[in-house]
């Protein structure tokens, strides 16, 4: 870091212009929050009075020049990236624009088959087509760890002509992967490497996380720093670590879907965001890590649950993990992780962040209240002793080889029909059937539908395991494209 991570330069344009109490006659509507009373009363009236458009003093989010392209600076460097973009749509936008900045219609693109759906959604709007790693999967624990270099050399091998690789670092469960021998891999064959940060924004700030994507070496990344940077919902940010890539192309991609209208309470919480973790983040963090580690060996001391750590993962020699993910396995206790949830939440008022069959996942960050993991604690204590200790049927994972007939594109604009689930053997996908746990799409859009498939899909079904991405929530019916 070489810039004065102290200062807050949007932050501050706001804020002085807050104070210069100006006569709005300009949108928003609500003029500082006369026009919304009842919001305004909860909320308080600094937000709407922050509740700006793009107006004098405080720059414009699609070509800035001022305040929040010294901001964008400011959070580059605090990221040991070369550029930074502030997104307001999430991470989503940032998979989204990494995708189309390096993909034409007609281009390949490796990815991981678990990606998240604002890949598929990025395969949609640029027309790429994919190619996917299979990740490897944690047997015991029911989960998806990663892809692995091998697997990413080998999908090159087959693919020379792909034009990114996307990789994910960590995955919502905290696993991170070998990244840097993936770009290595990658770069070896001049592939630029795109990274889905969305869990990892705060790993760059403490050397005892798995490695950053912009330390790895990846060309571009996308990090939520709404999800444990501190900011608000929503806020995400978008790098670039190498200059294989234009940032004025960049620029260009993300204004296809920048609103004109940005949130400047959301940007503003970016730029006090970035200060923090620059400034107090490592510090922060070790509290934090202590903390979680604490607890962890709490629960280890449970009957029937397992809350792995970084050295589980380690073992493996590929994989890391983020340890402020506090994964707990409780299919010892003979309740899967859905009725743990529940019971969490309507027994002792304790919110966790995801939960699958085998597990539950709590999220601990930047706010976090050693009363809050005491309370976590003390309630699983609680479940721990009253389990029924029968451990949950486990079902196998089985992982099918996609066969893509039609680019994503080119599916999601066909005609489709629904139709029932025994009668799709042979039909083309016109939706994604996807199941937690593991959480790697069955089938995708485009893609054929086998037999192999529908009597897993059946299977899953009678287990009562979660799965998604089907209009139809039971999933009876699945949407085909009609021939
Ligand atoms: C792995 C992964 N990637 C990307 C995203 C999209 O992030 P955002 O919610 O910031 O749009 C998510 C969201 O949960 C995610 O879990």
């Amino acid at each position: 870091m070489t810039l004065n991570q102290n200062r807050t330069p949007l932050f501050d344009a706001v804020k002085q212009h807050v104070t210069r109490n100006a006569i709005p006659l300009q949108i928003p509507g609500h003029k500082h929050g006369y026009g919304l009373e009842e919001y305004k009363e909860f909320v308080g009236e600094n937000v709407l009075r922050m509740d700006l458009n793009e107006t004098r003093g405080i720059d414009m989010l699609w070509d800035p020049v001022a305040v929040i392209a010294e901001a964008e600076k400011l959070l580059a460097d605090s990221l040991g990236a070369k550029h930074a973009y502030f997104l307001i749509n999430g991470t989503t936008s940032g998979m989204q624009a990494m995708i189309m900045s390096t993909c034409t219609p007609g281009d390949q693109i490796i990815l991981p088959r678990n990606a998240h759906k604002s890949v598929f959604n990025g395969l949609i709007l640029s027309g790429a087509n994919p190619i996917y790693v299979q990740p490897e999967i944690d047997d015991y624990l029911g989960i998806v760890t990663g892809i692995t270099a091998s697997g990413v050399q080998a999908a090159i091998e087959k693919n020379p002509g792909a034009k990114a690789v996307m990789a994910i670092n960590p995955s919502y469960y905290g696993v991170a992967t070998e990244l840097k021998a993936i770009v290595e891999t990658a770069h070896g064959s001049c592939i630029p490497v795109l990274v889905d940060e969305a869990h990892g924004t705060h790993m760059c700030f403490h050397p005892y996380f798995p490695i950053s994507a912009m330390v790895a070496g990846a060309d571009m990344s996308a990090a939520s720093l709404h999800k444990t940077g501190g900011s608000l919902t929503q806020s995400s940010a978008l790098l670039v670590g190498s200059s294989k890539i234009n940032p004025n192309y960049i620029k260009q991609v993300l204004n296809l879907t920048y609103t004109s209208s940005p949130s400047y309470i959301l940007l503003c919480s970016l730029d006090v965001a970035r200060k923090q973790l620059a400034t107090r983040g490592r510090q922060m963090l070790d509290g934090i890590l202590d903390m979680v580690q604490r607890t962890r060996a709490e629960i280890n001391k449970l009957d029937g649950l397992f809350a792995p750590d970084k050295k589980y993962f380690e073992r493996s020699g590929k994989f890391s993990f983020d340890e402020t993910k506090l994964l707990v396995n409780v299919q010892k206790l003979g309740l899967t992780g859905y009725e743990v949830e529940e019971i969490l939440a309507k027994d002792f008022n304790i919110l966790i962040e995801l939960a699958d069959m085998y597990n539950i996942l709590a999220v601990i960050s930047l706010g976090e209240r050693e009363e809050f993991l005491q309370a976590f604690v003390d309630a699983l204590k609680d479940i721990s002793a009253h389990g029924k200790r029968k451990t949950v049927k486990k079902i196998e994972t089985i992982q099918f080889s996609p066969e893509v007939v039609m680019p994503p594109r080119d599916a999601f604009f066909s005609k489709k029909r629904s139709m029932p689930l025994e009668q799709c053997a042979g039909e083309i996908a016109g939706e994604m059937v996807m199941v937690y746990p593991p959480g790697i799409p069955l089938v995708s859009i485009g893609e054929i539908i086998t037999a192999e498939i529908i009597d897993y899909v059946r299977m899953l079904k009678a287990e009562r395991c979660t799965i998604q991405g089907t209009i139809d929530p039971i999933v009876d019916n699945i949407m085909v494209l009609d021939k």
